[in-house]
């Protein structure tokens, strides 16, 4: 089958490749960039596992097309590291408040949940629960996960963190 050229901007760093109309983004980043922190779960769209940020939105790219995200610019886990080397205060979150168990959902978690504290600095726990309704965990009952993300916001508002999940 006949090849598409693309390029795209991933973790700051200039990316280009060649992929047949039907590859996923997903499949792009994991087997042609070797970035295997998205993870694949349903591929049909409701899971989350596959969350990226993508030009400034929360994507699952279980559904998107390789060649469809040519241009963009794309912040995957593997980016969310602070410039450092040290974790981000999402990163430091979920590992503090205990926010994973088998950590299969939590790069997507995380993604998503980054894309929330851009859009809502500071937002409440109800706010919270409905910005990660399209991520799903089958492990933490969400209460440690809400936790996280609130434990990320205080840091990063320079807060005091309270544990209001309950
Ligand atoms: S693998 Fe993409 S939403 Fe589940
Ligand atoms: S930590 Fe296991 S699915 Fe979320």
């Amino acid at each position: 089958m006949a090849k598409t050229h693309i390029t795209m901007t991933v973790n700051g760093a200039e990316i280009e490749g060649l992929v047949e109309p039907r590859t996923l983004l997903i499949h792009f980043l994991r087997e042609n960039l070797n970035l295997t922190g998205a993870h694949i779960g349903c591929e049909t769209s409701h899971c989350g596992a596959c969350t990226v940020d993508m030009n400034g939105m929360s994507v699952k790219t279980c559904t998107v097309f390789a060649v469809q995200a040519d241009g963009a610019d794309i912040t995957t886990i593997e980016g969310m590291a602070n410039a450092d080397g040290t974790l981000s205060a999402l990163q430091e979150g979920f590992r503090q408040m205990h926010g994973l168990q088998c950590g299969f959902c939590t790069p997507g978690m995380i993604m998503r949940a980054h894309r929330l504290l851009q859009e809502n600095p500071d937002p409440t726990e109800e706010e919270i629960r409905i910005g990660i309704s399209g991520n799903l965990c089958r492990c933490t009952g969400y209460q440690n996960i809400v936790k996280a993300i609130q434990y990320a916001a205080a840091k990063i508002n320079g807060t005091e963190f309270t544990e209001a999940a309950q």
